[in-house]
């Protein structure tokens, strides 16, 4: 089937690179000329493992391309996703300009049917407005379908999670379109759940918000065990072993992050409030998650008390190991509650220190080795569980840190070899 996709950020791409995968033509379009030029002469543009191959063995075969001419790219396929951001605005909901504009584009372009798919994250009512978006702006009657296919696609895992999604979501009241978006995701053999469009929308919503909850809940659990003296990992896998509660997302830490949960969660409560329904559980939710972050810098700050000028190392910047992704990371809350003062502070991460620059205070030393950031601290702060940085050989580290001193925000280290090897380690509720 020829498709296109319009917007090639993280979840475009995946799409477009895993729809060629399993055999369909596909464009990427986006506005961006220097992403596209990037991409044309074959360089992704995003850390995403597998993204690389799949991109270059669908572009060889000639399955996939990449233009920043959108009219072009919509005129050529039949089916149209919309993968453009919804960031927040300055009231916490999704911001719709974007899949607007794209909606008017789609209309100015439409010469025969086609099913636009709203595959970004948009309120409950999104696909009635794409549609009345698109209405609005064709210049003669043409026939379409808008529907609803939220994406659950964790970054990280994307390649492997679109390629073998835990299920489908489709909202559409049209059989039409139905049919055909069963016909595209065939060959992923996997549980498709159709529905109308408003419910399809809040289950991304829903779904996101409750993982969020999950996380939350955790670390409310991880701050009683450590007052109680329970190892907050026992406790979840004791929990986890429960069908009912899964293992998932039981992991406590620094507080979710990320280009979704955070925006999700506050998109959420607009939505809510527009509707005169106070959410009160998930802004205790949200609430958890900022004391969590504070809480984490109040306890590294503590671990420094009495040291005179204090160097602090970083190891793992990122909101999550595999991916560049630094929108929403711990790391962009935490670094500068530690800053004060003009603390030296040395980091590492794999993969996504440039991006990190931009967004942390000036002053900060970038290292490319973790050993280094181990030499020149009092205080190592883990805040990404990389395996880069789990499986550190920490009988070295141990030698080249005067202080060894180590708060393992993200509980992957083995607290009893750590202990053994001399170091003071300090986890989140164990
Ligand atoms: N990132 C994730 O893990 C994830 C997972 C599931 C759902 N989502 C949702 O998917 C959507 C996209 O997220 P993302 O992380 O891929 O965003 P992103 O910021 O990485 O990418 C958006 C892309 O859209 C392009 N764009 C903007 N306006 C355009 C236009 N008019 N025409 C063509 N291109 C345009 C931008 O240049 C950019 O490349 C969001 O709604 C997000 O909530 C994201």
């Amino acid at each position: 089937m020829k498709v296109t996709t319009i917007g090639s950020g993280y979840v475009g791409l995946v799409t477009a690179a895993c729809l060629a995968q399993i055999g369909h033509d596909v464009i990427g379009a986006d506005i961006d000329k220097d992403k596209i030029k990037q991409l044309q002469a074959g360089k992704v543009p995003i850390y995403e493992p597998g993204l690389d191959e799949i991109i270059a063995a669908n572009t060889a075969n000639g399955r996939l391309s990449f233009v920043d001419d959108v009219p072009e790219a919509i005129g050529a396929s039949d089916i149209v996703f919309i993968t453009v951001g919804t960031p927040p605005d300055e009231n916490g909901a999704a911001d719709m300009s974007y899949v607007k504009a794209v909606a008017k584009t789609i209309a100015e372009n439409l010469d025969r049917y086609k099913i636009v798919v709203n595959k970004s994250t948009v309120p409950v009512g999104s696909t009635v407005l794409v549609a009345k978006v698109i209405q609005e702006n064709l210049s003669e009657r043409r026939e379409f379908d808008v529907i609803s296919n939220p994406e659950f696609l964790r970054e990280g895992s994307a390649v492997e999670d679109f390629l073998h999604p835990d299920r489908i979501v489709i909202g559409t009241d049209s059989q039409r379109a139905a049919g055909l978006m069963n016909e595209l995701y065939k060959p992923l053999n996997s549980p498709i759940v159709i529905t109308d469009p408003a419910s399809a929308e809040m289950v991304k919503y829903a779904s996101n918000c409750f993982l969020a909850t999950k996380v939350s809940f955790i670390n409310a659990i991880a701050n009683i065990c450590d007052a109680v003296g329970a190892d907050v990992k026992e406790v979840a896998l004791g929990m986890g072993y429960d069908k009912r509660i899964g293992f998932e997302f039981l992991r406590a830490g620094p507080g979710f992050g990320g280009s979704c949960f955070p925006k999700d969660c506050h998109a959420m409560l607009s939505i809510a409030s527009d509707h005169g329904y106070d959410f009160e559980l998930l802004r205790g939710v949200m609430d958890m998650n900022v004391r969590q972050k504070n809480l984490i810098a109040d306890q590294a700050n503590k671990m420094l008390e009495g040291l005179k000028d204090p160097r602090i190392g970083i190891l793992g910047l990122a909101f999550k190991p595999n991916t560049d992704d630094m929108r929403d990371a711990p790391a962009l809350d935490i670094i500068p509650h530690l800053k004060k003062d003009n603390r030296k502070i040395v980091a590492f991460d794999p993969v996504s220190m440039d991006n990190a620059k931009k967004l942390l205070p000036d002053g900060i030393e970038y290292v490319s080795d973790p050993y280094e950031v181990c030499e020149k601290s009092d205080l190592v702060v883990v805040l990404t569980e990389w395996d880069e940085i789990r499986w550190l050989e920490w009988r070295r580290v141990k030698e080249v840190m005067k202080r060894p001193v180590v708060y393992d925000t993200r509980n992957c280290l083995d607290p009893q070899n750590l202990r053994r090897l001399g170091f003071t380690y300090q986890g989140v509720g164990r």
